[in-house]
């Protein structure tokens, strides 16, 4: 078959034709929760952006149901400024008016039942002044103390259950739980009302476009796999680091601490993508054995006190600021022993992977804002060079920028001109900003647009958030019964104790 039979054969299945735009169908979406930073920050905009790109049909109804005496009108003005504020695309009137003809506000408590009733009679009234086809999805953007009576709420007032022939849809936030056991008591409320395929949880890193993008680099090339394993990977490092502080999270930060609040999801994740065996096929099914499969063969070390560190910032300078420390932020415990930094050694125990350890590491107010996940491959077992014309050569490296700067860099060994046979590090870079003319749409862009496509692919299911929670539950009780965080001044790269941990190993962190 030639590339024009391709073009003109009528008998193509556009549906699975990945190259064409995925437009939702007839819905709408429900926020509890609305006046909160996420839905202002991520929410809104995303929507509107999804709007701006002829994602959304044009009847797409967004329903605020939050305890603010709003018309509304008052609803769609906050929506308005979120836009304007936080849009990643231009701001279009036209698209704009289109959006805000299908927003309506509930006012309203959670066990205020009047509300739900409310709720049901506006997308009763949507349905038919708007077309959405009974589809809706119910975003839980509240504390996770609330999702139950949420749920509940819905099941009691009939939202929960689809009319023939539609969808109805739960999103939930994390933290999902704060060890195994309130995870597995969430899960079991959030299903006794939903079916689990109606539950999307977001883990917002699987909708970044380098994150999907480490499948791709994988499964896509041939170049890279048959390296990809013990024979000749030394280690991997997965490191999300941030410069800012908690800013005005205390509320959800203080008792959580960084393992939990980002370990837990966002880089075991990346270590399962990383790690994971190439499924079947790109099903949300597949992807989800694989990813099963590859948590539940963590281990994590026998003595937590050589292999895990965690840190609390101190007042420091960052961007030339001076910044103060965790303990004198705003709304925190002066004797907090939370962690703001968190490191930890894994060991993934398959044959692919055995021996060779996963460091994870994390923190707020470090050098600065970058994740990364770096293959380190062995050296080269015998080298032909002279040694001390080698001295500088580090070990190879395939280092997945997962932000900002995203691409992909390998770094190898290379001559240095005009010298006898002196050799040098050297890279060899992938931006996604030079390659490609299209920007990454928003995590939160694609995350919404597949709930309401109904495409479970990027979100991690309760298996796996309670895999997760096997893995970190032990780091946290050690942590609980020893010592205090390690103090590391804000804008350095975490505690000394952290270099320590992998010096021991004969390692040391990547300084990105
Ligand atoms: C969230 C964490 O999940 O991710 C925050 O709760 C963190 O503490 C944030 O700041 C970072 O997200 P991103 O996309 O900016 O890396």
């Amino acid at each position: 078959m030639t590339d024009s039979d391709t073009w003109t054969n009528p008998l193509r299945d556009t549906a699975n034709d990945r190259r064409l735009p995925r437009i939702a169908g007839p819905s709408g979406l429900v926020i509890f929760g609305v006046t909160g930073d996420l839905s202002r920050k991520k929410l809104m905009p995303a929507v509107y952006d999804l709007a701006n790109r002829g994602l959304l049909p044009p009847g797409f109804s967004l329903v605020g149901f939050a305890r603010r005496d709003w018309e509304d009108e008052d609803f769609a003005q906050v929506v308005h400024d979120a836009v304007r504020e936080h849009a990643r695309t231009p701001f279009r009137e036209e698209v704009w008016q289109q959006l805000a003809e299908g927003m309506r506000f509930i006012p309203g408590q959670f066990d205020d039942d009047e509300a739900f009733k409310r709720l049901g009679e506006t997308i009763a009234e949507l349905d038919t002044a708007r077309g959405t086809g009974g589809n809706f999805a119910f975003y839980l953007s509240v504390p996770p103390k609330f999702f139950p009576q949420v749920v509940r709420q819905l099941k009691r007032h009939g939202l929960a259950d689809a009319p023939a022939g539609s969808w109805r849809r739960a999103v939930i936030e994390k933290p999902f739980g704060r060890d195994l056991a309130t995870a597995e008591e969430l899960n079991a409320v959030v299903h006794e009302v939903f079916p689990p395929r109606e539950v999307f949880r977001i883990d917002h890193y699987l909708g970044k476009e380098t994150v999907q993008n480490i499948l791709a680099l994988r499964f896509a090339n041939t170049l890279f796999e048959p390296i990809w394993n013990r024979g000749y990977v030394d280690h991997v490092q997965i490191t999300m680091a941030e410069d800012i502080g908690i800013g005005g999270r205390a509320g959800y930060y203080d008792g959580i601490g960084s393992a939990r609040d980002v370990i837990q999801n966002h880089l075991l994740q990346l270590l399962a993508l990383t790690a994971m065996e190439e499924p079947a096929d790109f099903d949300a099914d597949a992807l989800m054995a694989e990813k099963l499969k590859v948590l539940k063969a963590v281990k994590l070390p026998d003595d937590l006190e050589r292999h895990t560190v965690r840190g609390q910032y101190t007042a420091g300078w960052q961007g030339g600021e001076k910044v103060g420390g965790y303990l004198e932020e705003e709304g925190i415990d002066p004797q907090s022993r939370t962690d703001t930094y968190a490191a930890v050694r894994l060991e993934v125990d398959n044959r692919r992977w055995a021996g060779v350890p996963f460091y994870l590491r994390t923190g707020k107010r470090l050098g600065r804002r970058v994740t990364e996940i770096a293959v380190v491959f062995q050296r080269a077992p015998h080298s032909p060079f002279d040694t001390t014309d080698t001295q500088e050569l580090g070990h190879n490296a395939l280092v997945i920028r997962v932000q900002p700067d995203e691409g992909v860099t390998v770094r190898f060994g290379s001559k240095v001109p005009g010298t006898q046979m002196e050799i040098r590090d050297v890279t060899m870079d992938f931006a996604y900003g030079e390659s490609f003319t299209e920007s990454s749409p928003e995590a939160y862009e694609r995350l919404l647009l597949d709930v309401l496509l109904g495409d479970a692919n990027l979100f991690p299911r309760h298996q796996e958030v309670e895999e997760s929670w096997r893995i970190l539950d032990p780091v946290e009780e050690f942590w609980d019964t020893h010592g205090r965080p390690a103090p590391y001044p804000a804008g350095t790269w975490g505690p000394d104790e952290a270099d320590e941990m992998l010096a021991r190993d004969g390692r040391t962190w990547r300084r990105p």
